[in-house]
């Protein structure tokens, strides 16, 4: 699993350098769901939240929310700026393959390239299961990766993230570590560097971890060998007006599937 322990485990740090805006994504998000639903959204996870600005924007709005990490150092920090916001959001630290809820939701959601950690086909599939198991009736389910035309097994680049905030500032360089591509299963070996100046104290974390690329062919075989969701359609951007193809403006691949009926 790709599970960079060194980075994830240290919430903190992690939401310096990666905090953003998400409005516009939440805003398309609820737009889908009721256009694909016929009714308003009134319920969504958050999977591999991290420290769960989807989340965070969801329960502002009303909407049931949980968010839903492997690292319980992600949802514990989750959990501070739920209290700090006063916004109410279940918690729970569990494998995206293998959770289970008490009561379905509306919207099930996975952003940031967060499928990547996936290192097989059979963890894509017991991961699509478990979300149709915990999905209402038309329920959807939305991914979000980079489009692979940006970042792939061959030329995957050199992604720096820094912020600051509160005499703490973070730097996060990824990278890919060249000599260990696995081209038969589709995997790479990344390493990942967090340097932080922590109110003066210097420290850097290093950490390497797999990533695993799948197509979007490959995404929607994969949902049908599932049996338990429909292919929708992609998106290139969270926007109705940008499609998944080559153009400039296409910069994700936002995967939409709906629970079968
Ligand atoms: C790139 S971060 C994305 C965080 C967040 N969605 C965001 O937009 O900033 C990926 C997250 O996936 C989590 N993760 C990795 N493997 C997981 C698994 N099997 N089940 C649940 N979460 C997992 C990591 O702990 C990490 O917080």
């Amino acid at each position: 699993m790709a599970e960079y322990n060194e980075v994830y485990g240290r919430a903190k740090y992690y939401d310096i350098a990666f905090r953003r805006d998400v409005t516009r994504e939440v805003d398309f998000l609820t737009e889908l769901y009721q256009r694909h639903a016929g009714k308003p959204l009134s319920s969504m996870i958050d999977i591999a939240c991290g420290p769960g600005y989807h989340a965070l924007l969801f329960a502002a709005r009303g909407v049931r929310t949980i968010g839903l990490d492997l690292r319980p150092e992600m949802t514990e920090f989750g959990k501070e700026l739920a209290v700090q916001k006063g916004v109410e959001i279940e918690w729970m630290a569990e494998d995206m393959r293998t959770f289970k809820l008490d009561k379905p939701v509306d919207l099930a959601l996975t952003s940031y390239d967060s499928l990547d950690c996936l290192l097989d086909q059979d963890s894509i599939i017991a991961h699509f299961r478990a979300i149709a198991d915990n999905l209402t009736p038309k329920g959807l389910y939305v991914f979000e990766m980079t489009n692979p035309r940006d970042c792939s097994l061959w030329e995957y680049g050199e992604f720096r993230y820094s912020g600051k905030a509160n005499g703490v500032s973070v730097e996060i360089i990824w990278r890919p570590e060249n000599s260990n591509v696995d081209i038969l299963n589709q995997v790479t070996d990344m390493e990942v560097e967090m340097r932080v100046n922590d109110n003066g104290k210097e420290h850097v974390f290093k950490d390497r971890a797999s990533e695993r690329f799948a197509l979007p062919q490959e995404f929607i075989a994969l949902t049908k060998l599932s049996g338990t969701l429909n292919f929708v359609t992609f998106y290139g951007d969270f926007r109705f007006d940008q499609p998944f193809d080559n153009s400039p403006g296409s910069r994700r691949l936002i995967g939409v599937l709906q629970k079968a009926s």
